[in-house]
C-alpha cells in the first residue's frame, strides 16, 4: 500500500510550523480602533447591542486613544455623538470647531501628537435630527450637491481640529473631489481622504445606530449601495481614485469578502475593510451563549478579511486582538 503521492498536512504537524508557512498574518499596526465620544456625558456609556465597547467621555477617549497606541493599535477612527438637543437639519453640530467631535479630535491631537494615526468620520448623519447622511430637499430626499458642500466645510474644520485622515462615509456621489479640493483651499494639502469606496445598504450597522444615539427612521438604500451588486464597487473604486482617495474601503467586510478582493486586485492604493459593528455584536452575542469561542472567531474573521485583500481593518476588537497577538507571542 503505497498511500497518497501528496500529503498537504505535512506543513500542518506543528504550530511552527504552520506559523512558519501562513500566508497572511494580523498586525496590531494595521488595525484601525473606531471609538465613539459623547457630548454631555459625565462617565464612559457602555451600549447596549455592542457589549465591550463604550461612548466616551473626552478624557476616557484619550485614555483609550493612548492604551490603543501602547498596544500598537496603527490608527482611531473617531464618531462624535452630539446632545439631542444640538442635531438640527443640516447637522451643523459637526462643523463648529468646538462641536463634539471637532473638540475631541484637537484634545487627542494635541495629546497624543504623531504617535498615532487619527482618523475623523467626515458624515452628518450623527448630527442631523432626520439622521440622514446628508441635507434634504423639501420633499425629504437626500440632496447630493447640497451635501457635497457641507462635506467641504465639515473636513476642513476637522483638519483644523488636527485629523490626520477623514473619511467621508456618507456616498454622496463626488465627495471625495469636493473634500480634496476644499483641504487643498484650506491648506491642508497632508491630510489624507480614505474614502469609503464600496458601502452597502446594509442591516449590520444595528448597534452603529444605538451607538451614535441616531434618529433615522427608515434606511439609506437611495444612497449606499445594494448587496446584489458586484461591479459596481469597482465602478465606485475608479471614482474615487480619479477623484483623490488616498485609501479606499470596502464596509461591510465578512459578508463582502468577495467585492474585498476584487477591490483589492484593482486598486493602487492602500486597502480597508470595516468589520461593523453588527459583525461585531453577532460574535459577541454567540460568544456570550458560549456557542464560539469568541477569542478564535476575532482572529479568524480578522484573518480572513486580510486573506481576501485588505490591508487595513477597522474592527471594534483592535485593543483586543492587539492583545491576543502578544500573547500569541
Ligand atoms: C456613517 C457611518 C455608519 C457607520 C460608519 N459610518 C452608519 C451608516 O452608514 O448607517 C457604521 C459603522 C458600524 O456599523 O460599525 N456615518
Amino acid at each position: 500500500m503505497r498511500g497518497p503521492h501528496e500529503r498537504p498536512r505535512r506543513l500542518r504537524t506543528t504550530p511552527a510550523l504552520r506559523r512558519l508557512v501562513a500566508q497572511t498574518r494580523v498586525q496590531p499596526a494595521e488595525l484601525i480602533l473606531p471609538v465613539f465620544v459623547r457630548d454631555g456625558l459625565e462617565e464612559p456609556a457602555p451600549i447596549g447591542s455592542m457589549p465591550g465597547v463604550l461612548q466616551h467621555t473626552p478624557d476616557s477617549l484619550v485614555a483609550a486613544a493612548r492604551e490603543a497606541a501602547a498596544l500598537g493599535v496603527g490608527g482611531i477612527m473617531v464618531f462624535g455623538v452630539p446632545r439631542p438637543q444640538d442635531k438640527d437639519a443640516g447637522g451643523s453640530c459637526g462643523l463648529r470647531p468646538d462641536g463634539v467631535l471637532n473638540a475631541a479630535l484637537r484634545r487627542l491631537r494635541d495629546e497624543l501628537g504623531d504617535r498615532t494615526v487619527l482618523m475623523s468620520d467626515l458624515c452628518l448623519d450623527e448630527f442631523t435630527d432626520h439622521g440622514h447622511c446628508g441635507v434634504l430637499t423639501d420633499d425629504g430626499r437626500v440632496d447630493n450637491d447640497a451635501t457635497l458642500e457641507v462635506y467641504a466645510q465639515m473636513a476642513v474644520a476637522q483638519a483644523d481640529a488636527g485629523t490626520h485622515v477623514v473619511g467621508p462615509s456618507g456616498m454622496m456621489d463626488g465627495q471625495v473631489r469636493v473634500v480634496r479640493e476644499a483641504l487643498d483651499g484650506a491648506g491642508h494639502q497632508d491630510v489624507a481622504v480614505l474614502a469609503y469606496t464600496a458601502k452597502y445598504a446594509s442591516a449590520a450597522y444595528g448597534p452603529f445606530r444605538e451607538a451614535v444615539a441616531s434618529t433615522l427612521q427608515g434606511d439609506r438604500a437611495t444612497y449606499q449601495q445594494d448587496a446584489a451588486n458586484r461591479t459596481e464597487s469597482l465602478r465606485e473604486l475608479r471614482l474615487d481614485l480619479a477623484e483623490g482617495a488616498d485609501m479606499v474601503m470596502v464596509k461591510p467586510a465578512l459578508p463582502y469578502l468577495d467585492v474585498l478582493s476584487d477591490v483589492a486586485k484593482a486598486a493602487d492604493v492602500p486597502v480597508a475593510a470595516y468589520q461593523v459593528s453588527g459583525e461585531y455584536a453577532m460574535i459577541e452575542a454567540a460568544a456570550a451563549q458560549g456557542w464560539l469561542d469568541r477569542d478564535r472567531m476575532v482572529l479568524e474573521t480578522l484573518t480572513s478579511i486580510r486573506r481576501a485583500g485588505a490591508q487595513n481593518v477597522l474592527t471594534y476588537y483592535a485593543v483586543h486582538a492587539a492583545r491576543l497577538l502578544q500573547d500569541q507571542g
